[in-house]
């Protein structure tokens, strides 16, 4: 069985401690620094064994170094970004099945955000790690890739289970959620979880993870080929990808 802790690091960045107990390993995922991944490990009491990327920006690899000269950790990243990311011990790539903490999980390639982008996803634990390509109700800004590319990454995730729990790179959820109103103004499940999210925050609690089957009714981003919706957003274009495209120029704007 594997644990999930969620470390806050930087101003807004979720840094993920694995811990499977059974195979006495323990991995990281997107170290944006290393202090306090070493405060979390020293007060555990646990070695670090793995160090897993899933793109090259500095806000998600910044830990690396330090982490990988202390605890002599494999780093796990994606192949596409090998130039991008140093020190890579295993490089992974769309569709590999590779063991993360002891568990098998498949990898994703999910180029928008980076080109190189990609998401782990572990079918017996139900849980996806989605680094900056999919938010709670929203995505990561286009930096590298197309409109297209993102949108049929986004698309590879919303083929995974309902029961999926999403851990994401980022806390933008009240950001996000007041787009997400602003565009879809009568969405009933949409303003349900908009109350939990508003309370979560204002208690200081994370909003992560988030259940996927409920974030492919309620997450924008995730339903431009939805005709209705389109329609209710006021766009006309036939093209998912295309209206996925305007829909993130409007969040890049809003
Ligand atoms: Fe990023």
């Amino acid at each position: 069985m594997l644990e999930i802790f969620i470390i806050k690091a930087l101003s807004d960045n979720y840094i993920y401690l694995l811990r499977n107990e059974q195979k006495n390993i323990t991995s990281v995922i997107d170290p944006g620094e290393a202090k306090p991944v070493i405060k979390f490990l020293n007060n555990k009491g646990w070695h670090l064994d793995e160090v897993i990327n899933t793109h090259h920006h500095h806000d998600h690899v910044g830990g690396n170094k330090e982490l990988l000269d202390i605890y002599k950790s494999k780093l796990i990243a994606p192949s596409y970004e090998k130039d991008r990311i140093k020190n890579i011990d295993i490089l992974v790539s769309d569709n590999e099945i590779v063991n993360i903490t002891g568990i098998s999980t498949k990898v994703f390639h999910t180029p928008g955000h980076t080109l190189g982008h990609v998401c782990f996803y572990m079918p017996e634990e139900k849980c996806l790690f989605s680094g900056d390509t999919l938010f709670y109700l929203g995505c990561g800004r286009v930096f590298e890739g197309t409109m297209d590319q993102m949108w049929s990454s986004l698309l590879k995730l919303r083929t995974l289970p309902e029961d999926t729990s999403v851990y994401c790179g980022h806390e933008y959820t009240l950001s996000n959620m007041k787009f997400a109103n602003y565009i879809d103004t009568n969405n009933a499940l949409l303003n349900k979880i908009s109350l939990e999210i508003k309370n979560n925050r204002e208690n200081g609690l994370p909003t992560v993870p988030f259940n996927l089957g409920i974030e492919k009714k309620i997450n924008p981003f995730l339903r431009a080929d939805d005709d209705n919706f389109i329609k209710s957003v006021g766009l006309n274009s036939n093209n998912a990808s295309e209206s996925f495209g305007e829909i993130r120029l409007k969040k890049d704007g809003f």
